[in-house]
């Protein structure tokens, strides 16, 4: 009888080490070893899964990998076209963010749609409490199975009872299986369930759906943990107070990575959004001061996103800067160009810039409709407001060509947009005849085409003595 063993595991990557240390040898994080002791443990290994002959690759059977589409067209998208057999993907986000209120979604449409058993395991909430989201999500749940259940090998035993079209499990860091001494959601635990799931949906060609808590400061088992183990893993994201929510996928075997699908939390659960680019846009662009439009790319998907800034002189002691939904640093590479090379004294000046509709834009192509929306609001003159702006701008104010310009180009022209600043040395022909580009070497040159001519002096702006 094998016995069993004391090792370390980093909470971050799982790295183990026969000894602590303060280092992660893996993945450089320090203090996140943890002492762990192993039973012995029937290995799971994907070798049972298959046979173990070599095969030629043109004799492999390719029949049975047909996807499962699903009824929410933007989770099919973000798989790669739909569910694959014998797959295990990864749910992760955020607790609060929306993963199980989308599982069950997925689950009872699936069922409703194959017209064959799913089941849905929580070891989070009983079925009563599940049937009440159900309904307010206006789920009938026909072929719909909930089970509550934390220990793995009563859930398995019920999958092969079962034998469901889809296996929904909630959440990962809930169940646990007794061969390892260790609470539920410790890092030995969590691969372990995951190892054997992959299993067992690889031998019964049975997709599986995993909910995974992501903390920011990845205390719990991280989500790299997981992304060894298991196919595809998809993100659940949004900003704390915006009801949008975008459905990411980091990694898929199957599909293409960066693919993104937009939801609106509402009242009756997670619904998908059709036409996303006029979700980040403000219904009323009439006022244009410290407004910009840019066409980002979420993945291969082009959105256009509003780019709002305010400056504000500085009521006493340092200038601020303050980003909501950008880059803190391109901010302020942004603040410091248009300084120096702009002339715009903005060192007495706070400056806020956000970007609306709760979206986090990180790209670099946003730079210009950033540096614009400040200008803007700096000297009072609205942004022409038929116009987009796309490029990054670099250090000594020189406006740096971006990917994919001809994409954003074609979305800004379907959603009305009729002229856009665009690098000098991007080498794109307009979306359509009456769209026109103009192309912009630098920041000033950016400034003069892209601000109205009205207003251009730069106001005293005084700060009100208020209560704030
Ligand atoms: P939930 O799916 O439980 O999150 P997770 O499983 O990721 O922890 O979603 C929780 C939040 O979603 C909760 O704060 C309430 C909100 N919500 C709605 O706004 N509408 C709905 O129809 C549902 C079911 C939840
Ligand atoms: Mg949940």
């Amino acid at each position: 009888m094998p016995k069993s063993r004391v090792v370390f595991v980093c909470s971050g990557c799982g790295q183990e080490s026969p000894k602590w240390q303060g280092k992660c040898p893996g993945c450089g994080e320090w203090n996140s070893l943890f002492e762990q002791t192993i039973a012995a443990v029937k290995a799971t290994s994907l070798r049972r899964a298959s046979t173990n002959a070599p095969q030629a690759l043109s004799e492999v059977a390719s029949t049975g990998h047909e996807r499962i589409p699903l009824s929410m067209g933007e989770v099919s998208r973000v798989l790669g076209g739909g569910l694959v057999p014998g797959s295990l993907t990864l749910f992760g986000g955020e607790p609060g963010i929306g993963k199980s209120t989308l599982l069950l979604q997925v689950a009872a449409q699936t069922a409703e749609s194959l017209k064959s058993p799913v089941l849905y395991v929580s070891g989070e909430e009983t079925r009563p409490q599940i049937k009440i989201r159900a309904k307010r999500i206006g789920l009938r749940g026909e072929g719909l199975y909930l089970l509550n259940e934390t220990d793995l090998d009563q859930i398995m035993a019920e999958m092969d009872k079962l034998s469901p079209a889809l296996v929904v499990i909630d959440s990962i860091q809930t169940i646990y299986t007794n061969d390892i001494e260790m609470a539920p959601g410790g890092v030995s635990q969590v691969r372990e369930c995951a190892a054997r799931l992959v299993t067992w949906a690889k031998a019964s060609q049975t997709p599986v759906l995993i909910a995974g808590h992501v903390t920011k400061d990845g205390a719990i088992a991280g989500p790299r943990l997981l992304e060894h183990i298991v196919d595809t893993v998809l993100y659940l994201e949004g900003e704390p107070f915006s009801s949008y929510r975008i459905l990411r996928s980091v990694k898929n075997r199957y599909g293409s990575v960066n693919e993104v699908g937009i939801f609106e939390m509402k009242e009756d659960g997670l619904r998908q959004v059709d036409n996303p680019s006029e979700v980040f846009l403000s219904r009323d662009r009439q006022n244009t001061v410290g407004s910009a439009v840019v066409p980002v790319l979420e993945g291969s998907r082009p959105l256009l996103v509003e780019i709002q800034a305010l400056t504000n002189m500085t009521s006493f002691g340092q200038p601020r800067r303050t980003a909501n939904g950008l880059d803190f640093g391109r901010l302020l590479i942004i603040t410091a160009v248009l300084s120096r090379r702009a002339y715009l004294k903005l060192g007495t000046q706070d400056v806020i810039a956000s970007a609306t509709g709760g979206l986090h834009v990180a790209e670099p192509a946003a730079d210009l409709a950033a540096a614009l929306a400040i200008a803007s609001s700096y000297k009072n003159a609205p942004v022409d407001p038929q116009l987009v702006a796309i490029g990054e701008v670099g250090l000594s104010g020189e406006i740096r060509n971006v990917p994919q310009i001809e994409r954003r180009l074609a979305e800004a022209d379907r959603l009305g947009f009729r002229k856009a600043l665009v690098p000098a040395n991007a080498r794109v022909k307009p979306p359509s005849t009456d769209f026109k580009l103009i192309p912009v070497r630098d920041i000033r040159q950016a400034l003069r085409e892209g601000l109205t001519a009205a207003d251009q002096e730069e106001p005293e702006v005084e700060t009100g003595q208020g209560l704030f």
